[in-house]
């Protein structure tokens, strides 16, 4: 059961925003004195207060009982305001990105507001909009009428433009620190009678890691385990060690190739009640322990270990190789931001744990035995075809290369590339060419691209320099692959998703 604690407690007036007092005080001024400006910007991280802080804002500038700026909630246009929402204008930018989207607005900001004095556009995640879309609002900015406000939000200040930065009034949320994130969750878990110990508010309080939105959806997962009487031995189960079990099992499944136990381990830990992004933000942290214990750090403090943990952390790290772990980490990394707005942040995550389960770190890993069924479908794991032909020698040759070029695909982080080519089931080297099979048509098309071929050829190089052309051949007499994901989508129904 989820409480969502963030949402219960979404601010509804200045004074219940924490943390940004010169933010609430300038914008109280504004209010009261009069002097609002028709742009604003409001940057920062996520869960740091910028979406409430714009509702309550577009609220007080039409209030016309305003006490010390903040919306009185009782007057005919605060209630108005309340239930319905024609003057307020929330356009969330990630999927309203097109240049018509922004057109059409620039049309309806013509139309004076219907209930108070300002109709106020907050555009949400701004970042997201289209170059031609930027400029469509610029022209909107340049001129606006009198009676519209605008609050652009985003987290990504650096990909705004310059001349939009230039039109608005900017103001920069900042992360919250741990004691009045402290004070706020006593608030938050007095007011739902929750029961817990300074201890534990501490360590919850640290975890959300200045975002109060974050720190409150892991008080979700904490007092709904606790059942309400929060103590700091399950705090740290969930926030702490379990949390590393939990990731330590994805780890162990995607180690073992196990794509059962891989979708049981993340049902796992997300039926803790622990928040996607959240996760996807430790498992990367975890990994980069890894790295760094694999590379020789030894220092606990710089590590984040417990030292009773290095133990285990040693075991997991023995499973993998630098090579793969670096890919692992910097795609967890790199899903991050995606999950946010991702309409099924469960299946993106999940996609990007059985990618890794494609990795094969090294070339002799190709091999997989023709006699022995494994519990890998083919299209997940390369399969070796010896040529008899072709002398085998030369034929593990060419693998090696091909292996050390796949390593190359997803240090650069081309996923969707490096995807394709897992699917390349025979490698040949005549004369000076390589020769990749696939049997994957959608594979197929995507690698046969000219720049894609000339980015393989040059890491081609990189390993055998007598080679001078890569061909990528469709095998279609093969059984094709979309067999084995029918059957994948039979075993975990809406579950597993495939790159079509
Ligand atoms: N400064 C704050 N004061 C009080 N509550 C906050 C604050 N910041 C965030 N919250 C809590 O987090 C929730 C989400 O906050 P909000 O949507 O304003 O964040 P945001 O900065 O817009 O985040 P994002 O960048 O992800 O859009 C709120 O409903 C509230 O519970
Ligand atoms: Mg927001
Ligand atoms: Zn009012």
């Amino acid at each position: 059961m989820n409480l969502a604690l963030y949402r219960e407690f979404r601010p509804k007036n200045f004074d219940e925003i924490i943390g940004q007092d010169y933010i609430v005080k300038t914008l109280k001024n504004q209010i009261k004195l009069d002097r609002l400006t028709h742009a604003y910007l409001f940057c920062g991280p996520r869960g740091t207060g910028k979406t409430s802080t714009a509702k309550i804002f577009a609220k007080a500038v039409n209030c016309t009982h305003s006490q010390d700026g903040n919306p009185c909630d009782m007057c005919a246009e605060c209630v108005a305001l309340s239930e319905n929402n024609t003057d307020i204008v929330e356009i969330d930018a990630a999927s309203n990105n097109r240049v018509e989207e922004v057109r059409d607005l620039r049309e309806k900001v013509a139309f004076p507001p219907m209930i108070g004095k300002y109709k106020v556009y907050i555009i949400d995640e701004v970042h997201m909009l289209t170059d031609s879309a930027f400029n469509a609002l610029l022209k909107t900015l340049e001129e606006p009428p009198k009676h519209v406000i605008f609050i652009l939000a985003t987290t990504e200040i650096h990909k705004l433009p310059a001349t939009i930065l230039s039109r608005c009034t900017r103001f920069d949320f900042k992360l919250l620190s741990i004691e009045t994130l402290v004070d706020h969750l006593k608030n938050v878990f007095d007011a739902k009678q929750i029961k817990y110990d300074e201890k534990s508010l501490h360590l919850i309080a640290k975890a959300g890691e200045g975002s109060v939105r974050d720190m409150l959806s892991i008080a979700d997962s904490v007092a709904s385990f606790a059942d309400y009487d929060i103590s700091f031995e399950k705090t740290e189960k969930v926030i702490g060690l379990s949390n590393r079990e939990g990731i330590k099992s994805i780890l162990n499944a995607i180690a073992r190739k196990d794509v059962a136990g891989l979708f049981e381990s993340v049902k796992k830990v997300l039926g803790m009640g622990k928040n996607i992004q959240v996760l996807c933000k430790e498992m990367a942290d975890f990994i980069k322990d890894l790295i760094m214990l694999k590379s020789g750090v030894g220092d606990y403090t710089i590590l984040d270990i417990l030292p009773g943990e290095f133990a285990s952390y040693s075991e997991i790290a023995k499973l993998f190789d630098v090579g793969f772990l670096k890919s692992a980490f910097s795609k967890f990394a790199h899903i991050e931001l995606d999950l946010k707005y991702s309409l099924n942040p469960e299946n993106l995550f999940e996609s990007a744990c059985l990618d890794l389960i494609n990795y094969d770190e090294t070339p002799k890993k190709i091999e997989v035995k023709e006699t022995v069924k494994t519990q890998v479908p083919t299209d997940l794991t390369p399969v070796k075809e010896i040529s008899s032909e072709i002398n085998e020698k030369e034929q593990s040759e060419i693998e090696k290369v091909w292996g050390n070029v796949l390593i190359k695909v997803k240090e650069k982080n081309m996923f969707a590339f490096a995807n394709a080519l897992m699917s390349v089931n025979k490698v040949e080297k005549i004369a000076d060419k390589m020769i990749i099979h696939t049997n994957d048509s959608s594979s197929y098309d995507l690698i046969d691209n000219k720049d894609r071929i000339d980015v393989l050829l040059s890491l081609v190089k990189l390993f055998d320099d007598s080679i001078v052309e890569v061909i990528v051949e469709y095998d279609k007499e093969n059984a094709s692959s979309q067999d084995i994901k029918n059957d994948l989508k039979n075993i975990f129904k809406s579950k597993i998703k495939f790159k079509e």
